[in-house]
């Protein structure tokens, strides 16, 4: 039976690289992601100044992670969960000001897919609230990305959430995963990650042209793109869900 060490990219400049390779590998068909303000400005500084927070769970055999799963610690109320979920996360955790930070905001678990629908992102999800409870945080806040709803960009998200399957439970994979793993649904953060570029940023996304304003999907994309001409932008705000846990006993 495989066993699992949970290490950290602190650990090693290997470790560190396997990381960065994985996360390219599960978010490369994204990349329009990495051009929301916060992600640009300071999610890569992030990682590095909370290196002992981007947990790698190694493969005790390969030695080589078989997921990476990225927090970092912020002020936060959790009664109070802002709309702008992960760009809050990063923007907060970047501009502290001195606050105490008692929590931990999860920001990615990446899985190649040789590795999922083992269980592997659960166990991640364990080791976010072990790492929590190491840090005498009082738990973990996590703006979910549903893993299906890209096949669904133009329904609502407050519907969506509602979906169930045909065993009653939870209809979105990775939302069923965080309950089962102990979180709390708290709502959705609707405006999570924005990207506001020039249209032909977003031609080169898609591939194609926009000669009409309007409403277009994306691959990938859990909500269409609003393409105004006039402004010659193109506006993505893409919903997550919040999830909250408290952290390991
Ligand atoms: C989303 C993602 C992280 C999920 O990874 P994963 O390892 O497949 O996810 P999970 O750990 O939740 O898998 C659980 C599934 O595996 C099954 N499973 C098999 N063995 C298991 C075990 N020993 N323990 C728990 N679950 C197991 C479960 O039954 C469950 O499926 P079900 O809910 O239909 O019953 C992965 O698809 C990924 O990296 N995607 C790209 C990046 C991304 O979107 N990340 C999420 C946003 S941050």
């Amino acid at each position: 039976m495989t066993r699992y060490v949970v290490k950290t990219r602190a650990d090693s400049p290997e470790l560190r690289k396997a990381a960065v390779a994985i996360e390219q590998a599960a978010w490369s068909a994204l990349g329009f992601l990495n051009f929301t303000r916060a992600h640009f400005a300071y999610y890569q500084q992030l990682l590095d100044d909370h290196a002992d927070c981007q947990l790698c769970l190694v493969d005790d055999v390969t030695g080589y992670p078989v997921a990476v799963g990225n927090c970092v610690p912020l002020a936060c109320d959790f009664d109070n969960l802002p709309p702008e979920g992960w760009d809050w996360i990063v923007e907060s955790a970047a501009n502290n000001n001195g606050k105490r930070r008692n929590a931990l905001g999860a920001l990615a678990i990446s899985v190649p897919n040789l590795h999922r629908g083992k269980g592997v992102a659960r166990r991640m999800i364990e080791e976010f609230r072990a790492l929590a409870e190491r840090k005498g945080l009082d738990g973990v806040i996590a703006p979910v990305r549903p893993s299906e709803k890209h096949r669904h960009p133009f329904i609502p998200i407050d519907d969506y959430i509602g979906w169930e399957d045909d065993k009653g439970r939870l209809y979105d994979p990775w939302l069923r995963s965080h309950s089962a793993a102990g979180g709390k649904l708290i709502k959705p953060a609707l405006r999570s990650m924005v990207v506001e570029e020039p249209v032909g940023f977003w031609e080169m996304w898609t591939g194609r042209s926009f000669d009409q304003s309007g409403d277009y999907a994306v691959d990938g994309g859990l909500v269409p793109v609003s393409v105004d001409l006039d402004s010659g932008v193109g506006r993505y705000v893409e919903p997550n869900v919040w999830f909250a846990y408290s952290a390991a006993a």
